[in-house]
C-alpha cells in the first residue's frame, strides 16, 4: 500500500474513533491518562507534507529518496526475514514522526483543549527545492507560504498563543537553515548577485521564532530549536525483538578497542579526523576503520553495526557539523561513544541523554588535545580499567530504549516503554508549558 493511502486509512480510523470519544480519540486503546498531554494536529494541505513524498523523484535530490519510502518511510527491511532492521534514510523522520503522531493516544480535535499543536510540515523535504531546485534563488522564502497558511486558516489557533504552542520537525541540522535574510535569497530575483550562503532562511524568519522546532542538531545558543536523536536503522515492532537485540549487545565479545566509521581525514591540514585516521593506521590491532566516505554506509547498516558490536569504543569526531547519526548507531550497539567536543551530544540531546551523567556512559577527549597536544586516543582508552568499561557499557545499554524510534503499530508491550518519539513529545509539551507560563499564560 502506498504511504499516502495508509495515512488516509489511519485518518479515517481516527475520524471514526472520534465519533465515540470526541475529545480523546485513542485514549481507550491505551488506557492513558491524557491530562496535560493533549496534542492537536493542525490541518495542512498535502503539498506541505504527503505530496512531497508522492513526488519523490526530485531531479535535484542527492540520493534516491523514493527507495526509502516503504514501511512509512522507515525504508525497506535489510533482509526479507528482518522485522526490526530497515534501510532508513534519516531525512524521512518528518513523515515517520507524522505517522507516529497519528497513533499518539492523546490527540484532540479541539485546539483549545490542546497542550501543544503539532504542525505536520515536512520542513527538510520542502527545503530541497530551495537548496537544489527551482527555488534556488529564493531560499529566503522557505516557510513563507506555510506561515501564510497557518496565520490565515483558523486564525484563532495561531493567535491563541501567537504560535508559542506550535511545534514542527526538521530532519536536519539547524545550521543549514539560518541563511541571513539580508542575503535576499542569494540572487533575490533582483539580479544583484550575492555570495551564496548554504541553506535556507527557515529559522531566520521571525514568523517562526515562537515555534518549537525539533531538529537533529541545534545551534549552541538556545534558539527555537531543540535536538532529538537521529533515526537509526533499528525500529523493532515488539518488546521481544527489542529485548533480543539488547541481549545480543550485552553478551557479544568485543575484541577491538576502538572503531571509527566515517569518511574524511584525508586532507593534510591538522584536524581530529586526520589524527584518528593516523592513529588507527598505526594501531591496526586495536582500531578498526570502516570507510564510509561518499555515503556508502548510509543505507547499509550491516556495514557499520557489525564492527560496532566488535568494539568497546566508537569514535565520534565532528565532521562538517558537530553531530553525527553514528553516535546513535554506536549507543544502539553498546559501543561506548568517544566525543571530541561537547556540542556533539552533551549540549544537544538534553531530553534523551542525561547531561550530568555523560561521564558514566561516554568518554570526552577535547579535540584540541588530540590535534595540537599530541594526546593519543588509543592510550587514553587503553588506560580505562576493564571493570569501568563494563560499567559504562551497562549504563549505555540502559539508554538504548530512549534513542530508538520504535516502528508505528508496534506491540503494546513495547509501547509501554518510552522511545525517542515519546520523550521528544513529552519534552516539547513541557517546554511549551514553561514558555506559556513565562509569558503569563497569554
Ligand atoms: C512534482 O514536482 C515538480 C517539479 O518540482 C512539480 O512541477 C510538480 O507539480 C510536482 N507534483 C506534485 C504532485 O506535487
Ligand atoms: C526476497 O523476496 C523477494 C520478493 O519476495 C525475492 O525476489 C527475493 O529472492 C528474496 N530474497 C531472498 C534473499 O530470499
Ligand atoms: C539563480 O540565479 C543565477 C544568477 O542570476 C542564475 O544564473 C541561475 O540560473 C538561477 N538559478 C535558478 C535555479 O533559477
Ligand atoms: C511571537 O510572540 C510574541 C510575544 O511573545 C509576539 O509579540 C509576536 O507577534 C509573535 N510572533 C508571531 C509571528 O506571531
Amino acid at each position: 500500500m502506498p504511504p499516502s493511502l495508509l495515512i488516509l486509512l489511519l485518518i479515517t480510523t481516527l475520524t471514526l474513533l472520534h465519533h465515540t470519544t470526541p475529545q480523546n480519540q485513542n485514549q481507550d486503546l491505551d488506557n492513558t491518562d491524557c491530562t496535560d498531554k493533549y496534542i492537536h494536529i493542525r490541518h495542512l494541505p498535502p503539498h506541505f507534507n504527503t505530496h512531497l513524498l508522492s513526488n519523490c523523484t526530485y531531479p535535484f535530490f542527492p540520493s534516491n529518496l523514493c527507495q526509502h519510502l516503504p514501511n512509512q518511510a522507515l525504508g525497506p527491511t535489510t533482509h526479507n526475514t528482518s522485522h526490526s532492521w530497515f534501510r532508513t534514510d534519516p531525512t524521512l523522520l518528518e513523515h515517520f514522526f507524522h505517522t507516529r503522531m497519528l497513533e499518539y493516544p492523546c490527540l484532540t480535535n479541539d485546539p483549545t483543549l490542546a497542550d501543544a499543536i503539532y504542525v505536520p510540515y515536512y520542513t527538510v523535504l520542502d527545503s530541497l527545492r530551495y537548496l537544489y531546485g527551482d527555488r534556488y534563488n529564493y531560499s529566503d522564502q522557505h516557510g513563507k507560504s506555510l506561515y501564510e497558511f497557518l496565520a490565515r486558516e483558523d486564525t484563532a489557533v495561531w493567535d491563541r498563543h501567537m504560535g508559542h504552542d506550535h511545534f514542527v520537525v526538521l530532519a536536519g541540522s539547524a545550521w543549514d537553515y539560518i541563511q541571513p535574510l539580508s542575503n535576499g535569497g542569494d540572487n533575490g530575483g533582483d539580479g544583484v548577485s550575492r555570495v551564496r550562503v548554504w541553506g535556507s532562511s527557515f529559522l531566520e524568519m521571525e514568523e517562526f521564532f515562537n515555534v518549537t522546532v525539533l531538529a537533529y542538531e541545534s545551534r549552541a545558543y538556545p534558539f527555537q530549536e531543540m535536538s532529538i536523536p537521529y533515526m537509526t536503522s533499528f525500529h523493532p515492532p515488539s518488546l521481544g525483538l527489542f529485548d533480543s537485540w539488547v541481549r545480543r549487545v550485552r553478551g557479544v565479545r568485543r575484541p577491538v578497542l576502538m572503531m571509527f566509521a566515517g569518511g574524511g581525514g584525508i586532507s593534510t591540514s591538522p584536524n581530529v579526523r586526520r589524527s584518528i585516521r593516523l592513529e588507527c593506521e598505526a594501531n591496526v590491532d586495536l582500531c578498526e576503520f570502516v570507510d564510509c566516505s561518499n555515503g556508502i554506509c548510509e543505507h547499509d547498516p550491516i556495514k557499520f553495526m557489525k564492527p560496532m558490536l566488535r568494539a568497546s569504543f566508537c569514535l565520534q569526531p565532528p565532521g562538517d557539523t558537530p553531530t553525527r547519526r553514528s553516535t546513535f548507531d554506536s549507543i544502539l550497539a553498546g559501543c561506548i561513544p568517544v566525543f571530541f567536543e561537547e556540542l556533539s551530544a552533551k549540549k544537544q540531546y538534553v531530553w534523551h541523554l542525561p547531561e550530568d551523567e555523560y561521564d558514566e556512559f561516554s568518554v570526552m577527549i577535547p579535540k584540541e588535545d588530540v590535534v595540537f597536544k599530541g594526546v593519543s586516543v588509543v592510550e587514553v582508552l587503553k588506560g580505562i580499567p576493564k571493570s569501568r568499561v563494563r560499567k559504562m557499557r551497562n549504563k549505555l545499554i540502559e539508554m538504548i530504549p530512549r534513542i530508538v524510534y520504535r516502528r508505528h503499530g508496534s506491540s503494546l508491550g513495547l509501547r509501554n516503554q518510552k522511545d525517542a518519539f515519546d520523550i521528544a513529545v513529552e519534552g516539547t509539551i513541557q517546554r511549551i508549558k514553561a514558555r506559556l507560563e513565562s509569558l503569563g499564560d497569554m
